[in-house]
């Protein structure tokens, strides 16, 4: 522990490039950090107790209290007192809440006085997001966690799904623009699920053509082929729209993308009425710029490959 600041623990957010929602179901999805996250701070209490916004609705403190509650008894109740801020949009499918989980849970491990490893912090990332999501299929909190490009796949009923590091001889930029408000992921995932219960021959289909395009996509992003994966982007979205995930506005962004030149674009997250939309491009640039004056709330990242000398970091 640092003495002047106590403990500090940040969680990356992160971008799901293909397969949300199949991922619930144990297919693949390829998912990336962003340097944007939630920091969390301890500071040394005779209890351990989180400090929770004012500006936050009484529902979302109820599931923050109780998601809290399950990562502190998970480190034996540490004497800590935990405040956090983030730099990331808020329900808006960039994985906020795994962010939240990882950060809480670097801060009490360390005021716990244990390592810290990254499985005991996605073993305690994982008792929030539980809580947060009802049946999260993990790849939030081990994207936050491992900080990597990463092909993941869920194992049904276990803390934690098998996640394989893809590697990227060419930087994968991305614009990420926010397109409405959504409604909580817990909502949308449940929602499918009825859906599928249904009709779950047809949707079982969907759920594996999209585990396909994610483990396509992952092999572009290791032959360098951006073209290959924004065609495989493109894909997706038209099969999350054929799950019902996606909505007027998502769609009118993710058109605007590809006509200012984006080599594939999608909805990223839970989707529904709103939220994130992602697009790949060689230069983004003219893009955000773009977009920014257009009014909209946007930022560019590079989620993996090499990065030139002097270039921004993700954003
Ligand atoms: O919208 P987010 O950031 O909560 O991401 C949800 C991703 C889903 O695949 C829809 C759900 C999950 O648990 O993987």
């Amino acid at each position: 522990m640092d003495t002047n600041s106590g403990f500090v623990g940040f969680g990356a957010g992160k971008v799901i490039l293909l397969g949300e929602h199949s991922v619930v179901y144990g297919y693949p999805a390829l998912a990336g950090p962003l340097s944007r996250g939630v920091t969390a701070r301890g500071e040394p209490s005779n209890k351990c107790q989180l400090i929770i916004p004012d500006a936050l609705m009484p529902e979302q403190r109820k599931v923050l209290k109780a998601a809290f509650s399950r990562a502190m008894a998970a480190c034996d109740e540490p004497g800590v007192k935990v405040t956090f801020n983030t730099d990331l949009p808020l329900s808006m499918g960039l994985g906020s809440s795994g962010a939240l989980s990882v950060a809480c849970a670097r801060v009490l491990l360390q005021a716990a006085g244990r390592k810290g490893s990254p499985s005991e912090v996605a073993s305690v990332a994982w008792e929030m997001e539980q809580e947060f999501h009802g049946t999260p299929s993990g790849v939030d909190h081990t994207t936050s966690t491992m900080e990597q490009l990463i092909l993941y796949r869920r194992k049904p009923g276990a803390e934690s799904g098998r996640a394989k590091v893809v590697e990227s001889p060419k930087p994968v930029r991305l614009v990420v623009v926010m397109a409405g408000a959504r409604s909580p992921t817990k909502m949308t995932v449940g929602a499918l699920r009825e859906r599928q219960k249904r009709w779950a021959e047809r949707y079982q289909r969907i759920f594996r053509e999209i585990g396909l395009l994610a483990s396509e996509g992952a092999e572009a992003v290791e032959e360098g082929d951006l073209e290959g994966l924004g065609d495989v982007m493109n894909v997706n979205h038209g099969l999350l729209a054929a799950l019902g995930l996606s909505s007027p506005g998502l769609d009118d962004m993710v058109h605007r993308l590809r006509s200012m030149g984006a080599l594939g674009a999608k909805l990223t997250g839970a989707g529904g009425d709103g939220g994130a939309v992602i697009g790949l491009f060689h230069d983004t640039e003219p893009a955000v710029h773009e977009l920014t004056r257009l009014g909209y709330r946007c930022f560019d990242s590079q989620l993996a490959g090499p990065r030139s000398e002097g270039a921004r970091g993700a954003a």
